[in-house]
């Protein structure tokens, strides 16, 4: 898998896992349309799509020219950056949230104090994962740059594959080891890596079962419950079952990880920082022909789950309400006890 020799397996952490090489192809090769048309995931190489970064965007450039405004910051006690939605949590704006407090804390850091904290970095301190759109707060050479990414090529891959409008480009600037863990997003995403290495395990939209979601009212939601690091196989059993994809990505490789599929993506180890920067593009209008896709029962799923809340009007009743017309009709009672 080490195909350009610049990294070895000791960088990358280790999981039970069945996974498959994602395939790498030119980025001119007629087969990255095939596998896109049908929502599969791929590795482009020997493209210019983020070319100015790739070529400019050292993290002295970055620091000089990211802009003076605050920055979205990360910080965590582990190497995992769970995401989650604040506006899911209890508060008194929300008195329907759930209670919840969160592992990793977001603050808004200056990015020249982000690098000081980078650079000064050892064992056993807060983490930290800065994660902002690109927007106008940007320095003039930045945009420049921005400007000249290969428009052309992406936005002819947006039309022809029907895509949605691009929603946002996040710049993402890791530290070595850093983990977002397993996640699904409702977004096309081209992930173009500028910096360093980053190890991607990708798992398709059939894998539900076996990735556990938490429910869609929670702030972990579109996360997996799954922690790869020490899995519980009694609450999460299927997870032994589940087969997905890998990749690791370098500078220049842009990785296609279409909507509704999962992925787990690590800076690797003993590496120092990495760069990335993604196009997310909204879904295009689904019609719904038969059989139904994989990715539209998740997104149907979704919806259920969202309805009942809204005619429930607490999310504490959902489950209890699924598990009523489930059991004993879909379901014997007898073979789910057995799967608690
Ligand atoms: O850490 C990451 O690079 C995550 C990217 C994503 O979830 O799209
Ligand atoms: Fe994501």
């Amino acid at each position: 898998m080490c195909e350009n020799n610049k990294w070895d397996s000791s960088q990358i952490r280790n999981y039970d896992l069945d996974l498959q090489p994602i395939p790498r192809l030119h980025y001119k090769d007629p087969k990255v349309d095939e596998l896109m048309k049908t929502n599969q995931p791929v590795l482009l190489s020997g493209s210019n799509i983020a070319k100015p970064a790739v070529d400019k965007w050292t993290l002295e450039y970055l620091e000089e020219n990211l802009g003076k405004c605050g920055h979205t910051v990360y910080v965590s006690k582990t190497h995992k950056f769970k995401y989650f939605n604040r506006e899911k949590i209890l508060s008194k704006a929300n008195p329907k949230g759930v209670e919840f407090t969160s592992e990793t804390k977001s603050v808004e850091m200056k990015v020249s104090d982000f690098m000081k904290k980078l650079k000064e970095w050892k064992q056993g301190d807060d983490r930290l994962y800065l994660q902002q759109s690109l927007n106008s707060s940007v320095g003039s050479a930045i945009v420049k740059d921005f400007m000249g990414f290969e428009w052309r090529y992406v936005t002819e891959k947006k039309i022809r594959h029907g895509w949605g409008e691009l929603s946002a480009n996040l710049l993402f600037i890791a530290m070595e080891g850093n983990c977002t863990p397993c996640h699904y997003d409702e977004q096309e995403n081209l992930f173009a890596q500028i910096k360093g290495f980053k190890r991607c395990i990708l798992f398709p939209p059939d894998q539900f079962e076996c990735l556990y979601p938490h429910p869609v009212y929670h702030p972990h939601d579109r996360q997996s419950m799954v922690d790869f690091d020490e899995p519980d196989y009694i609450k999460f059993p299927k997870f032994k079952n589940v087969k997905g994809f890998e990749t690791v990505v370098g500078p220049g490789d842009v990785l296609y990880i279409p909507i509704y599929w999962w992925h787990h993506i690590e800076s690797l180890l003993a590496d120092g920082p990495t760069v990335t920067v993604n196009f997310w593009y909204k879904g295009g209008p689904s019609c719904l022909e038969y059989p139904l896709k994989d990715d539209q029962k998740v997104s149907i799923m979704r919806n259920v789950e969202k309805m009942l809340l809204e005619v429930l009007q607490d999310p504490k009743e959902v489950g209890p309400l699924l598990r009523t017309i489930l059991l004993g009709r879909y379901v014997d009672v007898q073979s789910f006890e057995n799967i608690q």
